[in-house]
């Protein structure tokens, strides 16, 4: 299995600083080729839409780089990991991922549901924005940014599952609703379980047809005692065990083409060690997404020595 890792280290889609989650990344069984750091260029005088909206050039332009680098890649044969960086980010590697696969789906696991309009959003930033820009039926709501008119939105609501949300604001929850977009609240895990949470998540998104999966992972979606280094935390999140269980899930169908592993940030974190619990904690939902397993595995073992 080939894959390709692209450090993203966007922050322009909030405010505050984020950068890829050092910690060296290193995959069994999995050829790695590294894509390096994307530098990316802030636009000078970006200023704000509607006195609101930060950054929408710069992040406009960053994401049109980003989703190049991601196509190739997917273009390739490798399946791309992109370590950001703030989920603005997704904006490019969704975009950039169906350009070669245009029938993919998302499973967006997060504790917000980042659908916010630029007209509705309230922080004014990105982050809490990037599906909206995606999803073709939403888009006579949107309107065009200031470096977002590359663009194509390429989703339907009917490819999109999200898992983990409990910081969801009135008018995303009236589109999600109205849109018919399927998510598992916490709420819901602690309803049905996990296991059946993604269960349910296969049988929408791939129960009729084998299509490829874009796991996009914001750290945040874990409870804050875990995965303390990042901008919006949530109280109330995934413990590790529901987290890894949702990676080893989607590892098994066989069908992920891309990851997302967003929002790490160490300059938020008050010690090293959260710094470091929250990265290596990212590390580890990479590797189960590429099938480390909780039970182990061999490959070298036709019986013992
Ligand atoms: N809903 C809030 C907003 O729109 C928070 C979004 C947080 N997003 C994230 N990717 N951490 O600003
Ligand atoms: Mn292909
Ligand atoms: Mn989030
Ligand atoms: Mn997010």
């Amino acid at each position: 299995h080939s894959v390709a890792v692209v450090g993203a280290p966007f922050s322009r889609g909030q405010v505050r600083a984020a950068t890829r989650a050092d910690g060296t990344l290193s995959l069994e069984r999995c050829h790695l080729k590294d894509f390096g750091d994307l530098s990316f260029t802030n636009v000078p005088k970006d200023d704000p839409y509607n006195n609101l909206v930060v950054y929408p050039r710069s992040v406009g332009i960053a994401n049109q780089e980003l989703a190049e680098v991601v196509s190739r890649a997917v273009s390739g044969g490798y399946s791309c990991v992109t370590m950001g960086g703030d989920h603005s980010l997704a904006i490019g590697t969704i975009i950039g991922h169906a350009r070669h696969h245009p029938d993919l789906c998302v499973i967006w696991v997060d504790a917000h549901a980042d659908i916010n309009t630029p007209l509705t959003t309230v922080s004014g930033n990105i982050h809490g924005q990037p599906l909206s820009f995606l999803i073709r039926e939403l888009q006579d709501k949107v309107p065009q940014l200031p470096g977002f008119s590359w663009i194509k939105p390429c989703l339907s609501p009917p490819n999109i599952v999200y898992i983990g949300l409990r910081d969801v604001e009135p008018a995303e929850h009236f589109i999600l609703k109205s849109f018919d977009i399927q998510y598992f609240s916490m709420r819901d895990i602690d309803r049905l379980g996990i296991q059946k949470v993604m269960e349910q998540t296969f049988d929408r998104l791939i129960g009729k047809r084998k299509r490829p999966i874009h796991l996009s992972f914001d750290i945040d979606a874990f409870d804050p005692k875990l995965a303390p280094a990042t901008g919006t935390p949530v109280v109330g999140g995934l413990t590790y065990r529901e987290g890894l269980y949702i990676t080893e899930e989607i590892h098994s169908t066989g069908l992920l083409s891309a990851l997302d592993l967003v929002e790490v940030n160490p300059h938020l974190a008050t010690s090293e060690e959260e710094a470091k619990a929250t990265a290596s904690l990212a590390v580890d939902v990479i590797a189960s997404s590429f099938g480390q397993t909780r039970e182990g595995g061999h490959i070298a073992y036709d019986h013992l020595p």
